[in-house]
C-alpha cells in the first residue's frame, strides 16, 4: 500500500516529461525554440509568466500548508480569536499582489505586442500569402513569383508577409519564427518574420477553418543568400521542358485532362485558378499542403484520389490509366 503514491507520483513525474519532450524536441516546432528576434521576444515573455506564476504557486502552496498545520490552527483561531493582520493578509494577498502581478505581465505583453507590430526597416522583399481551403498561396509580386505552401526567405533579414484569405479566417503561424496572425476577409494584415538559421520552419493554421484546418500546414524556407537567390531566378522561370518520353507523355496528358481547370503551370496553356500553382512543383516539400511528403508513390495516391487522404478538397479523383497517371507523374517531378 505505501509504495502505490509513490508510483503514482513517479507516472504522473513521467508524464509530465513526456509531455514536456514532446513540445521539445529537435523537430517540434515549438516556440520554446526560437530562431528568430521576433520568436525570442515571445519565448522570453513565456518564461517571465511561467517563473511568475511558479513563484505565485509556490507562495500559495506554502500559506495553505501553514493553514493547515494542525498546531498552529489551534493556537491562533481557536484560542485567540481572528487576528487583525489576518484580516489584511486577505486584501493584501487577494487583491493588491494580484492586481500588481498582472498589471505588471499585462505592462510586458503589451510593450511586446507594440514591438512586434512595428514595420521593420532594411526588409529584404514582401511576400503575399493567399490563405485558402486548405492551402497557402504565396506570391512575391515584384519577382512575379506564384508558389504554394512553401515560402523560401534569406536568412538572417526581416522579410514582410501580407496576409489576406479567399474563403474564412484562417491564421498564419511559424512557432519557432514569430506569433500568429490571422487572414480575414476584406482585410490586409501585415506581419515580419526573420530566421536567424538557415533551417526549414514548420508553419500551421492556427484558426480552425473548416474539416481539413488540421492539414493546412506550410513550410518557411530560410536559405543562406546565394541558394536564395538560385531559388528566385529558377522560381521565376516557366516550367522546365519535359524531358524524356515519359514526362514528355505526361505533359500532354495533363494538358488534355481536368488539370488544366483548376491549375497553371507557367509556360503551358495550363492556366487555372482554383487550385495551387504547379510550375515549380517537383521542387515542394510536401503535397497537399503538408499532408503528404512529395514523393512520386504520393503525388500517384493524390492524383487518383486526393479525397481519400484529405477529404473535403476541392480536387476532385482525376480518373487516368496506370501507364497515363505514371507518365504525368513523372513530368510534375520534373518541375524543378
Ligand atoms: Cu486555415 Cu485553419
Amino acid at each position: 500500500m505505501r509504495s502505490r503514491p509513490r508510483h503514482c507520483w513517479v507516472r504522473s513525474a513521467g508524464f509530465l516529461l513526456a509531455l514536456g519532450a514532446s513540445a521539445c524536441g529537435d523537430t517540434s516546432p515549438s516556440t520554446l525554440h526560437p530562431e528568430g528576434p521576433d520568436a525570442h521576444r515571445i519565448a522570453g515573455l513565456w518564461w517571465f509568466m511561467f517563473w511568475v506564476s511558479a513563484l505565485v504557486v509556490a507562495v500559495v502552496t506554502a500559506l495553505i500548508l501553514i493553514g493547515v498545520l494542525p498546531g498552529r490552527r489551534r493556537s491562533t483561531t481557536r484560542d485567540k480569536g481572528t487576528p487583525r493582520w489576518a484580516g489584511r493578509l486577505v486584501i493584501l494577498g487577494g487583491v493588491v499582489v494580484p492586481v500588481a502581478v498582472l498589471a505588471v505581465l499585462w505592462a510586458f505583453t503589451l510593450s511586446d505586442m507594440s514591438a512586434l507590430s512595428q514595420p521593420r526597416r532594411l526588409v529584404a522583399m514582401k511576400v503575399q500569402v493567399v490563405g485558402h481551403q486548405w492551402w497557402w498561396e504565396v506570391r512575391y509580386p515584384r519577382q512575379g513569383i506564384v508558389t504554394a505552401n512553401d515560402i523560401h526567405i534569406p536568412v538572417s533579414r526581416p522579410v514582410e508577409v501580407e496576409l489576406t484569405t479567399d474563403d474564412v479566417i484562417h491564421s498564419f503561424w511559424v512557432p519557432q519564427l514569430t506569433g500568429k496572425t490571422d487572414l480575414i476577409s476584406g482585410r490586409t494584415n501585415r506581419m515580419w518574420i526573420q530566421a536567424d538559421r538557415p533551417g526549414v520552419y514548420r508553419g500551421q493554421c492556427a484558426e480552425y477553418c473548416g474539416l481539413q484546418h488540421a492539414n493546412m500546414i506550410f513550410y518557411v524556407v530560410a536559405d543562406p543568400p546565394d541558394t536564395f537567390r538560385q531559388w528566385l531566378s529558377r522560381e521565376g522561370q516557366p516550367a522546365a521542358t519535359p524531358t524524356g518520353s515519359a514526362a514528355t507523355r505526361g505533359r500532354e496528358v495533363f494538358l488534355s485532362s481536368a488539370c488544366v481547370g483548376c491549375h497553371t503551370i507557367g509556360g503551358t496553356e495550363a492556366q487555372g485558378k482554383v487550385g495551387p500553382d504547379l510550375t515549380h512543383v517537383g521542387d515542394r516539400i510536401s503535397i497537399g499542403a503538408g499532408t503528404l511528403s512529395n514523393t512520386p508513390s504520393n503525388l500517384a495516391i493524390w492524383i487518383s484520389d486526393s479525397q481519400s487522404v484529405k477529404p473535403g478538397n476541392l480536387m476532385p479523383p482525376i480518373p487516368l490509366r496506370p501507364d497515363e497517371l505514371e507518365a504525368v507523374i513523372a513530368f510534375l517531378e520534373g518541375l524543378k
